[in-house]
């Protein structure tokens, strides 16, 4: 019987911070809302893109494993903030590793994007399709955000987490999962002209998040509840079978309702969304990559992971650790410097964004 363990881990996160108060110099809003309402203190604003977080992640992650890039033989990158359509920018990480022999594709389900992409490289492992993958989140949301729309643009952080995957016969690894999207919800967290939709209607480009935040807690809760409870029964197990719990880092409200749905202990939930906000599909990935640096996880850990995202989409599936917590190697690379600080970053990204509206109008 085959396995796809994870045989390394590692995490982007771009130096630049951005507090709650330094929004305030930018739009309407307050230290005490934001921090009262979502839980956010600080977010990593990123002055390179997506493929460049990755790349540090990835580099990372390969020496943690101990494995060449050109030994692996998939690359998923989940990501709703590619650096081009086309081609994707798996092919532009394989690139830069080096990854010669592996097959590259983009993967979009917004922030539940990990949990997908680790489900299905997971089994293409497990069924011996391929032997080795590299599974990337990694996103540059702060390029995205209208900074004129308050209820979304605080939301949001940047950075990146991959991991290493290799077929092994120790039992480890994904084990159970549930993936659905609700139908008929597109509306309620969506960036209509992200996409060919103002070409074809011969439009100036509006890149604007529509966002029904309420809406979108609620579905959250219930679809990640109902994942996780599936997800569990089918595989036999119970949540005190459960040693960590790894959720979407969207809000912690969201965490909280989830963890009171299910009767979950605290101790076991993974928080960072404190210090980084929502990474999307980065989120996950990154929480995991702190779990193991603080020691939380265990050899033999039994995982659950859930998400949910612009589809709305929605996953959760478990994981059993291996036996091996410490990396086997480290890289010493990083991201080029930058002396910026987040609020200049914004207010850079405000400046073009104006511009290019501007010149589009
Ligand atoms: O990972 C997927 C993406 N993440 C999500 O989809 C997040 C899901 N939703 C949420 O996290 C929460 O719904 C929010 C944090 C977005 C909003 O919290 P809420 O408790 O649902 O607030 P609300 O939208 O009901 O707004 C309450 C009030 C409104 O004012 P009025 O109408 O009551 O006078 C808003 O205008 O808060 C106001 N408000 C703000 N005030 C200060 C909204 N955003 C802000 C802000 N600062 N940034």
């Amino acid at each position: 019987m085959l396995y796809a363990q994870i045989t390394g881990w590692g995490r982007c996160l771009p130096p630049a911070r951005l507090t709650n108060r330094d929004i305030m110099e930018v739009m309407d809003t307050s230290e005490e809302w934001i921090l009262e309402r979502t839980g956010i203190e600080t977010r990593r604003i990123s002055h390179v893109m997506s493929a460049d977080l990755a790349h540090v992640a990835s580099e990372r992650a390969l020496a943690c494993a101990g494995v060449q890039a050109d030994k692996i033989d998939m690359i998923a990158f989940a990501t709703t903030t590619a650096d081009e359509i086309v081609p994707n920018t798996a092919s532009l990480l394989q690139g830069k590793l080096g990854a010669t022999g592996a097959a590259c594709f983009d993967l979009n389900a917004a922030c539940t994007g990990f949990i997908y992409a680790f489900q299905m490289v997971s089994d293409m492992i497990r069924t011996g399709t391929i032997k080795s993958a590299l599974v990337v989140g990694s996103e540059r949301l702060s390029s995205l955000m209208n900074w004129k729309r308050r209820e979304s643009a605080i939301l949001f952080g940047d950075g990146a987490a991959a991991l290493v995957l290799q077929a092994s016969t120790q039992e480890s690894g994904f084990f159970q999962g549930k993936m659905g999207c609700i139908e008929n919800t597109r509306e309620l967290l969506a960036i209509p002209d992200y996409g060919l939709h103002a070409i074809a209607q011969h439009r100036p480009l509006d890149i604007t998040i529509d966002f029904h935040g309420r809406e979108i807690f609620k579905n959250a809760v219930n679809e990640m509840a109902n994942a996780c409870t599936e997800v569990l029964e089918r595989s036999g197990l119970d949540l005190k079978d459960v040693d960590l719990i790894v959720p979407h880092q969207a809000n912690a409200r969201i965490v909280e309702a989830l963890a009171k749905k299910l009767n979950a202990d605290p101790e076991k939930i993974v928080i960072t969304l404190d210090r980084y906000a929502n990474t999307s599909t980065s989120s996950i990935p990154i929480a995991l990559c702190e779990a193991i640096e603080q020691g939380r996880v265990r050899p033999g850990a039994t995982i659950l992971m859930t998400a949910f995202g612009a589809g709305l989409t929605w996953g959760a599936l478990l994981l059993k650790w291996g036996e091996r917590i410490a990396p086997l190697g480290e890289s010493s690379i990083e991201l080029p410097a930058t002396d910026k600080t987040g609020l200049e970053l914004i207010k850079e990204a405000i400046r073009l964004r104006d511009k290019v509206w501007h010149d589009k109008k």
